[in-house]
């Protein structure tokens, strides 16, 4: 699907990957969305890029409803949806004082990443559905944000290897329940990105976390992920696939 003007959805596009990809779609021609719970930065964003800025929490049906009308009342019903919103997490199951990891943390996590993403999905395929098929046979594509961690998670990461591993795992399901409506999905695992999560970690930490990536030697460049995405939405062979996006790195256990 080409992706000069066309409508696009990116969650978590006020920040790291998700602005990466919103600002090259919108290099690319597209009129961009940008959907994230943070209104500052999303409007900060969009105004760069002269998108707009929806603000709301993936996790939120009616909120989610909210934005894809705003965005559809300013840009025309979208074709592509990158869901790139997520959160980290680290809580060994059994804690260094013997207590059992809080049930809540879990819960928010999987909320977030794994069952966001599929709120998303679900509400934008359904108005995807209804749309008419482009030249090239296409309604739509969509692509989902894992994480090397959903293959090789480290200690502490149960919760956010769940939510990933989650991801990874609707993605073929997903690709054939929309194969009727001509909508593609796609899934990029990304390893280590040089995004404000990690940066944040002292200069030491990020040099020790770039050497253990085999080559590169070096932590990922978001516009390198905004890259692969923007190719998943070109190239219209890619379905129902998982593409890891690491240097070949493969975590060890911490
Ligand atoms: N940075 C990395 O190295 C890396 C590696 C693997 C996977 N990932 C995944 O990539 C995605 C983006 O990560 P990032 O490093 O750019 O993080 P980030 O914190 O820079 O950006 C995430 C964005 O998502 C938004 N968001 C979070 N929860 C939301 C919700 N409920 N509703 C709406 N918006 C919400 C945040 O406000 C933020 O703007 C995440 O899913 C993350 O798990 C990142």
């Amino acid at each position: 699907m080409k992706i000069e003007g066309q409508a696009a959805l990116v969650t978590g596009g006020a920040s790291g990957l998700g602005e990466a990809t919103a600002r090259e779609l919108a290099r690319l021609g597209a009129k961009v969305a940008v959907l994230d719970r943070n209104a500052e930065l999303a409007d900060k964003v969009a105004a760069e890029i002269g998108g707009i800025a929806c603000v709301c929490d993936i996790t939120d049906t009616e909120s989610v409803n909210a934005a894809l009308d705003k965005a559809a009342a300013a840009h025309g019903p979208a074709r592509i949806l990158m869901n790139v919103a997520g959160i980290g997490s680290a809580k060994r199951i059994v804690g260094k004082d013997g207590n059992p990891a809080p049930l809540e943390d879990f819960v928010r996590v999987v909320n977030i990443n794994l069952i966001g993403g599929y709120n998303m999905a679900r509400l934008f395929a359904a108005r995807c559905a209804k749309l008419d098929a482009q030249g090239s046979g296409e309604k739509g594509v969509m692509l989902f944000t894992a994480s090397v961690a959903a293959f090789d998670g480290q200690v502490g990461q149960q919760a956010y290897s769940a939510s990933k591993g989650g991801l990874v795992g609707m993605t073929l399901p997903m690709a054939r329940d929309l194969a009727q409506h001509a909508i593609r999905v796609c899934t990029v695992a990304p390893g280590l990105f040089a995004t404000p999560l990690l940066m944040e970690l002292p200069e030491a930490v990020q040099q020790s976390l770039a050497a253990s990536i085999p080559f590169p030697p070096r932590l990922g460049k978001p516009s390198e992920f905004a890259e692969l995405a923007c190719h998943v939405v070109t190239n219209g062979h890619l379905n129902g696939e998982v593409i890891r996006l690491d240097g070949a790195l493969r975590m060890a256990p911490r």
